[in-house]
Protein backbone atom coordinates (compact mmCIF):
# COMPACT_ATOMS: atom_id res chain seq x y z
CA UNK A 1 0.00 0.00 0.00
CA UNK A 2 2.85 2.56 0.72
CA UNK A 3 4.07 3.07 -2.60
CA UNK A 4 7.11 5.33 -1.51
CA UNK A 5 8.20 5.79 -5.33
CA UNK A 6 5.46 7.55 -7.28
CA UNK A 7 5.61 10.83 -8.44
CA UNK A 8 2.49 12.98 -7.50
CA UNK A 9 1.20 14.72 -10.48
CA UNK A 10 -1.76 17.07 -9.47
CA UNK A 11 -4.83 18.61 -11.54
CA UNK A 12 -7.59 20.67 -11.02
CA UNK A 13 -10.91 19.92 -12.02
CA UNK A 14 -13.27 23.35 -11.07
CA UNK A 15 -12.63 23.70 -7.69
CA UNK A 16 -10.98 20.68 -6.67
CA UNK A 17 -7.52 18.85 -6.72
CA UNK A 18 -7.19 15.79 -8.09
CA UNK A 19 -3.90 14.37 -7.04
CA UNK A 20 -2.58 10.64 -8.17
CA UNK A 21 0.20 9.51 -5.92
CA UNK A 22 0.87 7.66 -2.32
CA UNK A 23 -1.54 9.42 0.03
CA UNK A 24 1.26 9.82 2.71
CA UNK A 25 3.51 11.01 0.51
CA UNK A 26 1.26 13.60 -0.66
CA UNK A 27 -0.63 14.11 2.88
CA UNK A 28 3.56 15.77 3.88
CA UNK A 29 3.39 18.08 1.85
CA UNK A 30 0.00 19.65 2.61
CA UNK A 31 -0.19 22.48 4.91
CA UNK A 32 -0.72 21.82 8.68
CA UNK A 33 -4.15 22.82 9.52
CA UNK A 34 -5.56 23.56 6.68
CA UNK A 35 -8.55 21.04 6.08
CA UNK A 36 -12.14 20.98 6.95
CA UNK A 37 -13.26 17.67 6.61
CA UNK A 38 -11.39 14.33 5.62
CA UNK A 39 -13.74 11.14 4.84
CA UNK A 40 -12.12 8.73 3.24
CA UNK A 41 -12.50 4.61 3.11
CA UNK A 42 -9.27 3.40 3.05
CA UNK A 43 -8.03 -0.43 1.82
CA UNK A 44 -9.29 -2.71 4.06
CA UNK A 45 -6.40 -5.16 3.72
CA UNK A 46 -9.26 -7.80 3.57
CA UNK A 47 -7.92 -9.16 0.32
CA UNK A 48 -9.75 -6.95 -1.99
CA UNK A 49 -8.71 -7.33 -5.87
CA UNK A 50 -7.40 -3.96 -6.15
CA UNK A 51 -5.39 -2.91 -10.04
CA UNK A 52 -2.22 -1.29 -8.28
CA UNK A 53 -1.17 -3.45 -5.00
CA UNK A 54 -1.92 -6.19 -2.53
CA UNK A 55 -4.77 -5.58 -0.05
CA UNK A 56 -3.71 -7.97 1.90
CA UNK A 57 -0.63 -6.91 4.53
CA UNK A 58 0.21 -8.98 7.91
CA UNK A 59 -2.22 -7.36 10.03
CA UNK A 60 0.31 -5.74 12.27
CA UNK A 61 1.84 -3.79 9.49
CA UNK A 62 -1.45 -2.84 8.11
CA UNK A 63 -2.21 -1.07 11.59
CA UNK A 64 1.10 0.59 11.51
CA UNK A 65 1.01 1.86 7.87
CA UNK A 66 -2.88 3.04 8.86
CA UNK A 67 -1.12 4.97 11.60
CA UNK A 68 1.12 6.78 9.79
CA UNK A 69 -1.54 7.48 7.06
CA UNK A 70 -3.58 9.01 10.26
CA UNK A 71 -0.64 11.14 11.67
CA UNK A 72 -0.43 12.91 8.71
CA UNK A 73 -4.25 13.31 8.87
CA UNK A 74 -4.18 14.65 11.73
CA UNK A 75 -1.23 16.96 11.02
CA UNK A 76 -3.73 18.53 7.76
CA UNK A 77 -7.19 18.63 9.63
CA UNK A 78 -8.02 22.13 11.43
CA UNK A 79 -8.05 22.23 15.31
CA UNK A 80 -12.18 22.18 14.30
CA UNK A 81 -12.06 19.30 12.13
CA UNK A 82 -13.66 16.20 11.30
CA UNK A 83 -12.28 13.06 10.12
CA UNK A 84 -14.68 10.06 9.09
CA UNK A 85 -12.91 7.01 9.07
CA UNK A 86 -14.98 4.44 6.54
CA UNK A 87 -13.67 0.71 7.00
CA UNK A 88 -15.52 -2.65 7.99
CA UNK A 89 -13.89 -5.48 8.87
CA UNK A 90 -14.50 -9.46 7.46
CA UNK A 91 -15.29 -12.57 8.15
CA UNK A 92 -11.78 -13.96 8.42
CA UNK A 93 -10.48 -10.49 9.99
CA UNK A 94 -13.05 -9.43 12.61
CA UNK A 95 -11.02 -7.53 15.02
CA UNK A 96 -9.27 -5.49 12.64
CA UNK A 97 -11.35 -2.31 12.27
CA UNK A 98 -11.63 -2.53 16.54
CA UNK A 99 -7.40 -3.10 16.67
CA UNK A 100 -6.96 -0.08 14.00
CA UNK A 101 -9.33 2.08 15.88
CA UNK A 102 -7.65 2.03 19.72
CA UNK A 103 -4.39 2.34 17.92
CA UNK A 104 -5.62 5.64 16.95
CA UNK A 105 -5.96 6.32 20.41
CA UNK A 106 -3.52 8.96 20.93
CA UNK A 107 -4.11 10.62 17.86
CA UNK A 108 -7.56 11.46 17.70
CA UNK A 109 -10.96 11.32 19.99
CA UNK A 110 -13.35 9.19 19.15
CA UNK A 111 -16.28 11.52 18.76
CA UNK A 112 -18.74 9.44 17.21
CA UNK A 113 -19.28 5.61 15.85
CA UNK A 114 -21.75 5.42 13.23
CA UNK A 115 -22.47 2.24 11.76
CA UNK A 116 -23.52 2.51 7.92
CA UNK A 117 -26.14 0.10 7.23
CA UNK A 118 -25.99 -1.06 3.40
CA UNK A 119 -29.18 -3.81 4.05
CA UNK A 120 -31.52 -4.12 6.56
CA UNK A 121 -34.81 -6.74 6.78
CA UNK A 122 -37.26 -5.73 8.76
CA UNK A 123 -39.83 -8.31 9.34
CA UNK A 124 -40.14 -9.87 6.42
CA UNK A 125 -38.83 -7.55 3.88
CA UNK A 126 -35.42 -6.48 3.31
CA UNK A 127 -34.08 -3.24 2.00
CA UNK A 128 -30.97 -2.53 0.48
CA UNK A 129 -28.33 -4.54 -1.28
CA UNK A 130 -25.06 -6.88 0.37
CA UNK A 131 -22.18 -8.59 -1.19
CA UNK A 132 -23.46 -12.21 0.17
CA UNK A 133 -20.91 -14.43 2.09
CA UNK A 134 -21.19 -18.50 1.11
CA UNK A 135 -20.52 -20.06 4.74
CA UNK A 136 -21.98 -21.98 6.73
CA UNK A 137 -20.35 -20.03 9.79
CA UNK A 138 -20.63 -16.32 9.01
CA UNK A 139 -24.05 -14.16 8.52
CA UNK A 140 -23.71 -11.61 5.75
CA UNK A 141 -21.91 -8.48 6.26
CA UNK A 142 -24.64 -5.58 5.88
CA UNK A 143 -22.68 -3.11 7.60
CA UNK A 144 -19.50 -0.58 7.47
CA UNK A 145 -18.03 1.36 10.43
CA UNK A 146 -18.15 5.18 9.95
CA UNK A 147 -15.45 6.60 13.05
CA UNK A 148 -15.90 10.16 13.56
CA UNK A 149 -12.42 11.30 15.04
CA UNK A 150 -11.67 14.93 16.10
CA UNK A 151 -8.91 16.29 17.94
CA UNK A 152 -10.83 16.92 21.07
CA UNK A 153 -13.93 15.35 20.52
CA UNK A 154 -15.69 19.11 21.59
CA UNK A 155 -17.06 19.85 17.69
CA UNK A 156 -20.65 20.86 17.58
CA UNK A 157 -22.74 18.59 14.54
CA UNK A 158 -24.91 19.55 13.17
CA UNK A 159 -27.55 17.09 14.21
CA UNK A 160 -30.82 18.48 12.50
CA UNK A 161 -29.03 19.60 9.28
CA UNK A 162 -28.07 15.60 9.09
CA UNK A 163 -31.00 14.79 10.45
CA UNK A 164 -34.60 13.71 9.47
CA UNK A 165 -38.47 14.78 9.67
CA UNK A 166 -40.23 13.34 12.65
CA UNK A 167 -42.72 10.77 11.98
CA UNK A 168 -45.13 11.32 14.39
CA UNK A 169 -45.40 14.77 14.23
CA UNK A 170 -47.30 15.45 16.97
CA UNK A 171 -43.71 15.08 18.43
CA UNK A 172 -42.58 18.78 17.08
CA UNK A 173 -44.83 20.82 19.71
CA UNK A 174 -44.05 17.80 22.76
CA UNK A 175 -40.47 17.89 22.49
CA UNK A 176 -40.50 22.20 21.86
CA UNK A 177 -38.94 21.50 18.19
CA UNK A 178 -38.40 24.58 16.68
CA UNK A 179 -38.42 22.67 12.99
CA UNK A 180 -39.44 19.45 11.84
CA UNK A 181 -36.42 17.96 12.39
CA UNK A 182 -34.98 15.34 14.36
CA UNK A 183 -31.24 14.08 15.07
CA UNK A 184 -31.32 10.41 13.17
CA UNK A 185 -28.64 8.90 15.47
CA UNK A 186 -25.77 7.07 14.72
CA UNK A 187 -27.25 4.33 12.22
CA UNK A 188 -27.20 5.28 8.86
CA UNK A 189 -29.47 3.11 6.08
CA UNK A 190 -27.74 4.26 2.87
CA UNK A 191 -28.12 1.73 0.23
CA UNK A 192 -26.14 1.27 -2.77
CA UNK A 193 -28.11 2.42 -6.23
CA UNK A 194 -28.92 -0.68 -8.47
CA UNK A 195 -26.46 -2.10 -10.69
CA UNK A 196 -27.82 -4.70 -12.63
CA UNK A 197 -25.26 -4.84 -15.73
CA UNK A 198 -21.55 -5.10 -15.08
CA UNK A 199 -20.65 -2.26 -18.07
CA UNK A 200 -22.49 0.28 -15.11
CA UNK A 201 -20.04 -0.38 -13.00
CA UNK A 202 -16.69 1.61 -13.16
CA UNK A 203 -14.15 -1.45 -12.15
CA UNK A 204 -13.28 -0.50 -9.06
CA UNK A 205 -13.93 -3.18 -6.08
CA UNK A 206 -14.83 -0.79 -3.47
CA UNK A 207 -16.61 2.42 -3.63
CA UNK A 208 -19.10 4.09 -0.70
CA UNK A 209 -22.37 5.86 -2.29
CA UNK A 210 -22.53 9.28 -2.60
CA UNK A 211 -24.33 9.92 0.02
CA UNK A 212 -22.10 8.66 2.61
CA UNK A 213 -19.64 11.25 2.46
CA UNK A 214 -22.56 13.97 1.66
CA UNK A 215 -23.60 12.75 5.31
CA UNK A 216 -20.58 13.18 6.89
CA UNK A 217 -19.60 16.68 5.61
CA UNK A 218 -23.06 17.62 6.36
CA UNK A 219 -22.96 16.09 10.16
CA UNK A 220 -20.05 18.41 10.55
CA UNK A 221 -21.22 21.61 8.62
CA UNK A 222 -19.96 23.13 5.65
CA UNK A 223 -19.76 26.52 3.90
CA UNK A 224 -18.51 27.20 0.52
CA UNK A 225 -14.56 27.89 1.42
CA UNK A 226 -14.43 24.03 3.67
CA UNK A 227 -12.22 21.98 1.94
CA UNK A 228 -12.43 18.20 2.23
CA UNK A 229 -10.03 15.52 1.88
CA UNK A 230 -10.08 12.18 0.75
CA UNK A 231 -6.54 10.93 1.05
CA UNK A 232 -8.15 7.49 -0.88
CA UNK A 233 -10.56 8.86 -3.46
CA UNK A 234 -10.90 5.93 -6.04
CA UNK A 235 -13.49 6.93 -8.34
CA UNK A 236 -14.01 10.33 -6.85
CA UNK A 237 -16.91 10.03 -4.80
CA UNK A 238 -16.13 12.30 -2.10
CA UNK A 239 -15.57 14.95 -4.43
CA UNK A 240 -18.58 14.16 -6.49
CA UNK A 241 -20.42 15.23 -2.89
CA UNK A 242 -18.12 17.93 -2.23
CA UNK A 243 -19.24 19.66 -5.81
CA UNK A 244 -22.98 18.95 -4.51
CA UNK A 245 -22.67 20.37 -1.54
CA UNK A 246 -20.44 23.54 -3.18
CA UNK A 247 -17.61 22.98 -1.02
CA UNK A 248 -13.72 22.36 -2.53
CA UNK A 249 -12.05 18.76 -2.75
CA UNK A 250 -9.15 17.26 -2.48
CA UNK A 251 -8.57 13.95 -3.81
CA UNK A 252 -5.41 11.23 -4.03
CA UNK A 253 -5.15 7.83 -5.29
CA UNK A 254 -2.48 5.94 -6.57
CA UNK A 255 -4.09 4.36 -9.34
CA UNK A 256 -4.11 6.46 -12.79
CA UNK A 257 -7.13 4.62 -13.83
CA UNK A 258 -9.26 5.51 -10.67
CA UNK A 259 -7.89 9.11 -10.75
CA UNK A 260 -9.25 9.70 -14.56
CA UNK A 261 -12.62 7.70 -13.52
CA UNK A 262 -13.06 10.26 -10.80
CA UNK A 263 -11.97 13.29 -13.03
CA UNK A 264 -14.40 12.09 -15.41
CA UNK A 265 -17.30 11.76 -13.04
CA UNK A 266 -16.57 15.03 -11.31
CA UNK A 267 -16.76 16.78 -15.14
CA UNK A 268 -19.75 15.03 -16.06
CA UNK A 269 -21.38 16.43 -12.59
CA UNK A 270 -19.66 20.04 -13.65
CA UNK A 271 -21.14 19.95 -16.90
CA UNK A 272 -24.63 19.84 -15.22
CA UNK A 273 -25.03 15.97 -15.88
CA UNK A 274 -25.67 13.44 -12.95
CA UNK A 275 -23.25 11.17 -11.76
CA UNK A 276 -24.37 8.33 -13.93
CA UNK A 277 -21.82 6.15 -12.88
CA UNK A 278 -23.05 5.98 -9.32
CA UNK A 279 -21.09 2.39 -8.23
CA UNK A 280 -22.39 -0.76 -6.98
CA UNK A 281 -20.34 -3.22 -4.55
CA UNK A 282 -23.94 -4.74 -3.95
CA UNK A 283 -24.45 -7.82 -5.36
CA UNK A 284 -27.61 -9.36 -3.86
CA UNK A 285 -30.82 -7.41 -2.88
CA UNK A 286 -34.20 -7.72 -1.64
C1 LIG B 1 -11.69 1.55 -0.63
S1 LIG B 1 -10.99 2.33 -2.02
C2 LIG B 1 -11.75 3.94 -1.98
C3 LIG B 1 -12.98 4.01 -2.80
C4 LIG B 1 -13.65 5.37 -2.83
N1 LIG B 1 -14.25 5.69 -1.55
C5 LIG B 1 -14.73 5.40 -3.93
O1 LIG B 1 -15.93 5.59 -3.60
O2 LIG B 1 -14.39 5.21 -5.10
C6 LIG B 1 -9.35 2.64 -1.55
C7 LIG B 1 -8.51 3.35 -2.60
O3 LIG B 1 -7.21 3.59 -2.03
C8 LIG B 1 -6.28 3.62 -3.10
N2 LIG B 1 -4.93 3.47 -2.50
C9 LIG B 1 -4.33 2.34 -2.04
N3 LIG B 1 -3.09 2.61 -1.54
C10 LIG B 1 -2.93 3.94 -1.67
C11 LIG B 1 -1.88 4.84 -1.33
N4 LIG B 1 -0.75 4.41 -0.74
N5 LIG B 1 -2.04 6.16 -1.56
C12 LIG B 1 -3.18 6.61 -2.18
N6 LIG B 1 -4.20 5.79 -2.56
C13 LIG B 1 -4.07 4.50 -2.30
C14 LIG B 1 -6.74 2.51 -4.03
O4 LIG B 1 -6.28 2.70 -5.37
C15 LIG B 1 -8.27 2.58 -3.89
O5 LIG B 1 -8.84 3.28 -4.97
Amino acid sequence: MGQEKVRARRETVGRHALIRGDAVNVMRRMETSSVDIVVTSPPYNIGVAYRTYKDSLAEQDYIGWMRGVCTQIARVLKPDGSFFLNIAGSSSQPWLPFELITRLRDLFVLQNHIVWIKSVSIDEKTYGHFKPVNSSRFVNHNHEHVFHLTHEGDIRVQRLAAGVPFTDKTNINRRRHAVDRRCRGNTWFIPYETVRHRREKFLHPGTFPVALPAACMTLHGYHEESVILDPFMGTGTSLVAAQELGVKGIGIDIDTRYVAVARRRLRSVLDGGIDEEQESQADEGP
